[in-house]
C-alpha cells in the first residue's frame, strides 16, 4: 500500500483562493483520437477532450492542464515536473498502460495521486490489456465511457482533494 499526501502541495492554504490544480496526461496515439479506431475510441478528438475538461475545470473551479505525449521519457518528464505544483493527475497511459515500469516509477517517486483514466473498457479487450504496471498505485480507475471517461474522472479528482484538504484543516 502506498501512502500519499492528497492535495498536500496547497492543502494548508484556503480552497476557494486555491484552486485545484490538475494535470492530464494523455499517452501514446491518443492525439489521434476521432481517426484512430473509430468503433472503440469514439469520434471525438483530443483537442474537444481538453476543451471540454478545461471549461468543466473552470465551472468546478479547477485549474486543469493538459498534455499529450507519444513518447515514454515525455511522459517521465512532466510527471516529474508536476512535483509540489499539482493536486492530483489524471492519467492516460495509452499503451503503456500494459508496459510501464517507469511511468508507474515515476508516479511514485512524485507522490500526486493519479486517477487512471482509459476511453475503452480495456477488459473487454485483448488479454494483455487486462494487466496495468500502473492500477496499483493509482488512486482509482475510469475505463470504458468513451471521452466521458475523463470528466468523470475530473469530477472524481475534485472531491479527492477537497477531502484530502477538509480532513488537513
Ligand atoms: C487506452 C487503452 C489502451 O489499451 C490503448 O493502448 C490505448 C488507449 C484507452 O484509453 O482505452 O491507446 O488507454
Amino acid at each position: 500500500m502506498v501512502k500519499r499526501a492528497i492535495g498536500s502541495q496547497s492543502a494548508k492554504q484556503d480552497g476557494a483562493s486555491n484552486p485545484i490544480a490538475v494535470l492530464v496526461i494523455h499517452g501514446p496515439n491518443l492525439n489521434l483520437l476521432g481517426e484512430r479506431e473509430l468503433e472503440v475510441y469514439g469520434r471525438t478528438r483530443l483537442g474537444d477532450i481538453d476543451k471540454e475538461l478545461k471549461e468543466l475545470g473552470r465551472e468546478l473551479e479547477m485549474k486543469v492542464e493538459t498534455f499529450q505525449s507519444n513518447s515514454e521519457g515525455a511522459i517521465v518528464d512532466r510527471i516529474q515536473k508536476a512535483r509540489g505544483k499539482t493536486d492530483v493527475l489524471l492519467l492516460n497511459p495509452g499503451a503503456y498502460t500494459h508496459t510501464s515500469v517507469a511511468i508507474r516509477d515515476a508516479i511514485l517517486a512524485v507522490d500526486i495521486p493519479v486517477i487512471e483514466v482509459h476511453l475503452s473498457n480495456v477488459y473487454r479487450r485483448e488479454a494483455f490489456r487486462h494487466h496495468s504496471t500502473i492500477a496499483d498505485v493509482a488512486h482509482g480507475r475510469i475505463m470504458g465511457f468513451g471521452a466521458e471517461s475523463y470528466s468523470l474522472a475530473l469530477r472524481a479528482a475534485r472531491t479527492l482533494v477537497e477531502s484530502a484538504r477538509k480532513r488537513s484543516d
